[in-house]
């Protein structure tokens, strides 16, 4: 599980040189998750996401979630498919898929809860911090399906 070349310590985030697997999707909450049950998610994800080399943010507003992940193949891999399995929300449709050597948008968030009015700012605010021909790229198709894509409706409510 920890073997990924340059996961010594599991915290030792400076990977530039590693590929990175990056997952964005959204998804529509289910029944009875709330404000309260999505804290309680982002809580366990930062422990389990710090175990696995995995960082990211997660909008969730009017009952849909918007997450964006990255991190080794395998344990993205593997994350996904605990999404897709997991009852807490459902019609998972992927905005982004990729693998690519390059640095991450967020090295130091676990996994960092937005609130749906920040999204746009946060991504901006990468776009000209990063230098990452990548991640340049990256950003450019989330904003672009953050314009026109199905969550366009997040922070509308
Ligand atoms: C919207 C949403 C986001 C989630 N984000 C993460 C995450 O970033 N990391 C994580 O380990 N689990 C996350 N989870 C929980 C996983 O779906 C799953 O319950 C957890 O990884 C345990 O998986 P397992 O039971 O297959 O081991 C999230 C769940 C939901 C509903």
């Amino acid at each position: 599980m920890f073997d990924e070349p340059g996961y010594p310590g599991n915290s030792d985030l400076d990977d530039a040189e590693l590929t990175l697997q990056t997952f964005v999707y959204c998804s529509r909450a289910a029944e009875g998750v709330d404000d309260t049950e999505v804290r309680r998610i982002v809580a366990s994800a930062q422990r389990r996401n710090l175990a696995r080399g995995i960082t990211g943010m997660l909008v969730f507003d009017s009952g849909v979630f918007f997450q964006w992940i990255e991190g080794p193949p395998a344990q993205i891999q593997s994350l996904i498919a605990s999404l897709h399995g997991d009852p807490r929300h459902h019609d998972v449709v992927a905005l982004d898929r990729s693998e690519e050597k390059r640095e991450r948008l967020y090295p130091n968030w676990q996994m960092e809860q937005i609130e749906a009015e920040d999204i746009r700012e946060v991504l901006q605010d990468a776009l000209v911090t990063t230098e990452d021909d990548n991640n340049i790229a990256a950003l450019k198709r989330i904003l672009e399906c953050l314009a026109s894509g199905p969550i366009d409706a997040l922070g509308r409510s």
